[in-house]
C-alpha cells in the first residue's frame, strides 16, 4: 500500500537523522519540501549554509547549479539532488565557449558572473555574485577596471544603474520565468491592491524600468528590488500590511509562513519555474533512501570555481 504524505515525511525525517543529513531548500520549492527542510533560503543563504554545515550528507532541494555550488564548497561531503534534470534557463543562456570568446575580446576585463551558472563557467570567473550582493561586488572592483557581467541582462542593467558604472558590458541572457514578468503585469497588479508595497526580483523583465519609474514617481507605489530572502526580511520588518510580489510563486509560501499576519499577492500566478517544481516529496525520499543523485565536479574545475564562489560568500 502506498504511504501517505505524513508517512513519507516521517520516513524522510528518520533517514535524515540516521544518515546525519541536512536538507536545504530554495524559496521556490513546493510547500511540503520547504516545510520538511532544515533550512530554506535564497542562493546566497543556501551557499553559506552548505559551507558551514557539519553534517555528512547534503540533500539539495533546488536546481542543479545550486547543488553544484554546495559541492564546490564541500568537496569531502556527499551532495545529492533528488532530480538531476532540475536545470535553469539562465544557466543555459551562456556556454563556456561563448565566455572564452568574450574574454579574449576583452582581455583586461574583470569577469563577474551571477551564481546561476554552471561550474565550468564559474571556473572562468573572477567573481561570482547573487542577486543579494551583486551591487556590492561591482562596487568593490576598482573603477578603472572594465567589467563583463553575465549571464542575466536584467540583473546586469539593475547593477549598472545602481552603481552608475559605465565600463560594464552585459551578456544578453535571461530567465524565462522572470522575463515574462513585465511592467504591464506589474501595473495591473499594483492597481488591484492599493496601499501594498511592490517587491521585485532583480531578474524580472521590468526591474530597471521599475526602478526608473519608481524614482521618477511614475509608479504610484513604494518599490523595492530584492533577492528572494530580501523580500522575506522586508515583509517581516515593514509596517505595511500588504505586498505585491514580482517573482516565482513558490516564495509566497515562505512569505506567508514568516509573516503570517500579512497579505501577499503575486503579480502573476503563471510565474512558475518548472525546474524548481521537479523536486517532489517522493523524489526527496528516494534520494535519501538510495543516496541519489550524487553531484560531482571535476577537481580541476572545482578548485577554480571555488575561488570565485568564496569571494561571493564573503562579500555582502
Ligand atoms: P535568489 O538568489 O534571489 O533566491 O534567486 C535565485 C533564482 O534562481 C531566481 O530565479
Ligand atoms: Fe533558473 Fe529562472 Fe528557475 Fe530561477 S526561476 S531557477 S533563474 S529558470
Amino acid at each position: 500500500m502506498e504511504m501517505t504524505l505524513d508517512e513519507k515525511l516521517q520516513r524522510i525525517d528518520a533517514l535524515r537523522r540516521e544518515k546525519n543529513a541536512i536538507i536545504l531548500a530554495h524559496n521556490y520549492q513546493i510547500a511540503p519540501i520547504q516545510d520538511v527542510a532544515d533550512y530554506v533560503g535564497d542562493s546566497l543563504g543556501l551557499a553559506r549554509m552548505a559551507q558551514k554545515t557539519e553534517k555528512d550528507l547534503i540533500v539539495f532541494c533546488g536546481v542543479y547549479f545550486m547543488a553544484e555550488t554546495a559541492k564546490i564548497l564541500n568537496p569531502d561531503k556527499k551532495v545529492l539532488i533528488p532530480d538531476r534534470e532540475a536545470g535553469c534557463s539562465l544557466v543555459d543562456s551562456i556556454t563556456v565557449e561563448d565566455l572564452r570568446r568574450w574574454k579574449a575580446d576583452n582581455p583586461d576585463a574583470v569577469v563577474v558572473g551571477y551564481v546561476n551558472t554552471s561550474a565550468e563557467i564559474k571556473a572562468e570567473l573572477d567573481y561570482c555574485c547573487t542577486s543579494g550582493n551583486a551591487v556590492q561586488i561591482v562596487q568593490s572592483i576598482p573603477e578603472d577596471k572594465p567589467i563583463l557581467f553575465l549571464p542575466d541582462m536584467f540583473l546586469g542593467m539593475y547593477v549598472k544603474r545602481m552603481t552608475g558604472r559605465r565600463n560594464m558590458q552585459i551578456w544578453a541572457g535571461e530567465c524565462h520565468v522572470h522575463a515574462a514578468i513585465n511592467l504591464e503585469k506589474i501595473n495591473r497588479a499594483v492597481e488591484k491592491y492599493p496601499g501594498a508595497d511592490l517587491l521585485v526580483h532583480p531578474e524580472c523583465g521590468c526591474s530597471t524600468t521599475c526602478m526608473l519609474h519608481a524614482a521618477e514617481g511614475d509608479i504610484d507605489r513604494p518599490t523595492y528590488i530584492f533577492s528572494t530572502e530580501g523580500m522575506v526580511r522586508h515583509a517581516q520588518q515593514s509596517g505595511k500590511h500588504a505586498f505585491v510580489v514580482a517573482t516565482e510563486v513558490g516564495i509566497l509560501h515562505r512569505l506567508e509562513k514568516e509573516a503570517p499576519e500579512k497579505e501577499f499577492h503575486p503579480v502573476s500566478d503563471e510565474a512558475i519555474c518548472e525546474y524548481m517544481k521537479m523536486i517532489t516529496v517522493d523524489k526527496l525520499l528516494a534520494s535519501l533512501e538510495q543516496e541519489i543523485y550524487e553531484v560531482n565536479v571535476p577537481e580541476e574545475i572545482r578548485k577554480k570555481a571555488y575561488r570565485s564562489i568564496e569571494r561571493m560568500v564573503s562579500i555582502g
